[in-house]
């Protein structure tokens, strides 16, 4: 099964991606924690893309397009997918149809989470992290036990830095201008599911499972 989940920063692709590559045995690729990881490593692609992430700006198509093209041909990726930050512009949708195409691969589906930009301010500037596990908590849904700290092991909780609010209405700007035009796209191939994304994390996963086992989308 290959799957792709589009949607605003904070509309829960990280979130649902897990649950759903969890349910169905697939791999999740997001590319938003492959540059972050490039970043915290020192390797060359962070010190590329760093200056975009941090100013809420896409990272260019030809870095990206090589990332996810060594991404999906390793071995683990063979077995089905769902990718999670990409592609994020109608060239990032074209290059990953080519490849596709070459390899007699299709999508399954194109998940679409829907949310208010108000929501999606409030979700990302509540948002924490643990600095040591990653584990995700929400100052407003899901605050650690003991502030500040994680709850499974104890590491100090940090805010990403994108998560400023400066750079949050940066990033929703970006997505409206450069990543939405994709609802079109993958829309018009009838591969589009859409879903409110607003309901709970549970409500939403449970509405993509749904949709996908009945054979919508593709
Ligand atoms: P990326 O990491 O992909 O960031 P994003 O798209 O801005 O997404 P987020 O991780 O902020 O949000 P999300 O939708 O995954 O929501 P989440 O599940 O975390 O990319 C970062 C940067 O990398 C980009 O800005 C760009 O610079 C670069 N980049 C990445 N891919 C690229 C590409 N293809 N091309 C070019 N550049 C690229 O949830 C958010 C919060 O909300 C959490 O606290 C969560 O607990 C909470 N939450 C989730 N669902 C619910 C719910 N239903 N109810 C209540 N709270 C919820």
């Amino acid at each position: 099964m290959r799957l792709i989940i589009l949607g605003p920063p904070g509309s829960g692709k990280g979130v649902q991606s897990k649950r759903i590559a969890e349910h169905f045995g697939l791999v999740q690729i997001s590319t938003g924690d492959s540059l972050r990881q490039a970043v915290a490593t020192g390797a060359e692609l962070g010190r590329q893309a760093r200056e975009y992430m941090e100013k809420g700006l896409l990272v260019p198509d030809d870095l990206m397009v090589k990332l996810v093209m060594d991404r999906l041909d390793q071995e683990d990726a063979r077995g089905g997918f769902i990718l999670d930050g990409f592609p994020r512009t109608i060239s990032q949708a074209e290059m990953l149809d080519d490849l596709l195409q070459k390899k007699e691969k299709t999508l399954n589906a194109v998940l679409e989470l829907k949310v208010d930009d108000r929501v999606v301010v409030d979700r990302l500037s509540n948002r924490r992290l643990c600095s040591r596990c990653g584990a995700d908590y929400n100052l407003l849904t899901k605050p650690p036990r003991v502030d500040g700290l994680c709850d499974r092991c104890c590491g100090r909780l940090i805010q990403r830095e994108d998560d400023r609010e400066k750079t949050i209405l940066h990033r929703l700007q970006v997505y409206h201008r450069q990543t939405e035009p994709l609802e079109a796209y993958y829309g018009e191939k009838g591969q589009l599911l859409t879903f409110d994304a607003e309901r709970s994390v549970e409500e939403v996963s449970a509405a993509i499972v749904e949709a996908v086992e009945s054979g919508a989308g593709g």
